[in-house]
Formats: structure tokens, sequence, C-alpha cells
């Protein structure tokens, strides 16, 4: 039987993952190894960088993987670069399956910035309180601003990622009424999110909205060309394709 490698780390790998099991499909799961505990899945599962391309190349070879679906985050850019240019090498047919992006409805104050580095400089210079939810990485460029930064993170940090700052626990999916009552416990004023789309990550900007809070949105990462879908079922007819043989 064909072997699919799935590379994992959102809701939707979760859910592409269990109807794969469910048709008892030969797959392999992949997480980066960014958090402590991931989610369990139902596929033997591998954990850790291949290596870059070269990496990956040679995994791809010696597992005998046919089909590779790119389920990542729209934010985790380096690892779909490297997913087209080995499936591309390695003449391994790739699908990326990634939810649509966020859009403004008329009732959101959203301004666009295209990296975090312009979310630092998009904020204001007198002193606010922020959430700040974009994650772990890249955090300390905030930093240079006077604010208080509400961080919602997966796993406890070692140190308090930033001088000024409320950590707190927690994995989604998040809900409305949660997040606004979150950000009313904090006398929260601004919002800094990354356009990652999906239901489970837009509570906030459904609360910033019934509050009539500005939010700062990061664009996605530009990425080489690739076949994409948005739903699981568009990826089960895929991988179902003759030419893939699965
Ligand atoms: N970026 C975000 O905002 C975000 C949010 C939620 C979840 N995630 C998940 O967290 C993981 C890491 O994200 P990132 O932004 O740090 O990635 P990244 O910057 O695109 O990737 C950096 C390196 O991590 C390794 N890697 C990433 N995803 C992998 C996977 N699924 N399986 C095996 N290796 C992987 C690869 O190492 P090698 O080069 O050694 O192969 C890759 O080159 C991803 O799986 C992503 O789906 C990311």
């Amino acid at each position: 039987m064909t072997r699919i490698l799935i590379l994992g780390g959102t809701t939707e790998a979760s859910v592409l993952a269990r109807a794969l099991a469910a048709e008892d499909k030969d797959a392999v799961f992949s997480y980066a190894g960014r958090t402590d505990s991931p989610v369990t899945q139902p596929l033997p599962t591998r954990v850790g960088g291949f290596g870059g391309v070269s990496g990956l190349v040679a995994y791809l070879r010696a597992e005998n993987i046919r089909a590779v679906v790119d389920a990542t985050h729209p934010f985790a850019a380096q690892m779909s670069r490297n997913a087209v240019e080995a499936c591309g090498l390695a003449g391994v047919p790739l699908l990326a399956l990634e939810r649509p992006s966020w859009v403004a409805g008329n009732d959101d104050n959203w301004s666009h910035v295209p990296s975090v580095d312009a979310a630092v400089r998009a904020l204001p210079d007198s002193p606010a309180r922020v959430f700040l939810a974009i994650g772990k990485q890249n955090l300390a460029g905030f930093a240079t601003k006077p604010h208080h930064y509400l961080l919602r993170l997966v796993d406890a940090p070692e140190a308090p990622p930033l001088p000024d700052c409320t950590v707190i626990l927690a994995r989604g999916p998040f809900d409305a009424d949660g997040d606004k009552a979150l950000m009313l416990h904090h006398n929260i004023s601004h919002i800094v999110a990354k356009n990652a789309g999906g239901a489970g990550a837009e509570a906030k900007l459904i609360a910033a909205r019934a509050l009539g809070l500005p939010v700062i949105l990061i664009d996605r990462p530009t990425l080489p060309a690739r076949e994409v879908v948005a739903t699981v079922a568009e990826v089960m007819r895929w991988l179902a394709h003759a030419d893939l043989g699965v």
C-alpha cells in the first residue's frame, strides 16, 4: 500500500489523521516537536525536523513515501517551502491543506501588516494593554514598546518571554465568549494576531469585534506555487486519485 506523509501541527492535520486512520491508510504523521505534549494521533507518528530539504528528500526515499500532505500552519513557511522543493526533487506528489484567510467584516477594526516587525511598529508608542496572540516565537521585538502584554501559550515558558507580561496557558480551540471575558478581565486595548484562518482561533477576532477593539493582523508569508485545498474531504479525494495509487 502507498505510504502517505502528513506534515502536521494543526487542528486540520489531526482531522485528516483521523480520516486516514478510519480508512486504514498507510500514513505517517510528522510533528516538528515544538510542544511538550502534542496531541496523540491515531497514526504512526514521528517527531522532529528532517534536516532541511536534503533530509526530507532522504526521508521520502527511505520511507518509500508516495504522497505528501502539507497540513502545517499557514505561518510554518520554512517547512512548506522545504516540502515543495523536496517533493519536486524526489518526484513525490504534494498537496497543501490550508484553511482560508480571515476577511474583515464591516464591524471589524483591523490593520493589516506584512510581518511581526511591522506589527511592533503598528502598536502605539504610549503604554497600552496588548493581547499578543502569536504564539511563543518572535516575541522579542515587542519589548521595544512600553506595553503590558497578555500571552496565551501551550507550554509554560522557562522565563518570562517579555519584561512586562502576563502568561496564561491554554490550548485551542477557543470560544468567543471566553475570549471576550479574557480581554475584559485583562483590560485589553489592542490585539495582535496572525491571519491564521480557521474556526478555533477566530474567537479572539469575534471578541475584539464585540468589544470594538483594534486588531493588528499579520499577513501570511508568501509560499511557492503548489496545489492547495481547503478541506479534508478534498484531500481524501486527491489521495484516491488513480495516479497516486493510494
Ligand atoms: N508558525 C506558527 O504560527 C504555528 C502555529 C501553530 C502551529 N504551528 C506548527 O508548529 C510547527 C512548527 O512551526 P514553525 O513555524 O516553527 O515551522 P517552520 O519555521 O516552517 O519550520 C522550521 C523547521 O521545523 C521543522 N518542522 C516544521 N514543521 C514540521 C513538521 N510538521 N514535521 C517535521 N518537521 C517540521 C523543519 O525542520 P527541518 O528543516 O529540520 O526539516 C522546518 O524546516 C509546524 O508543524 C506548524 O504546523 C506553527
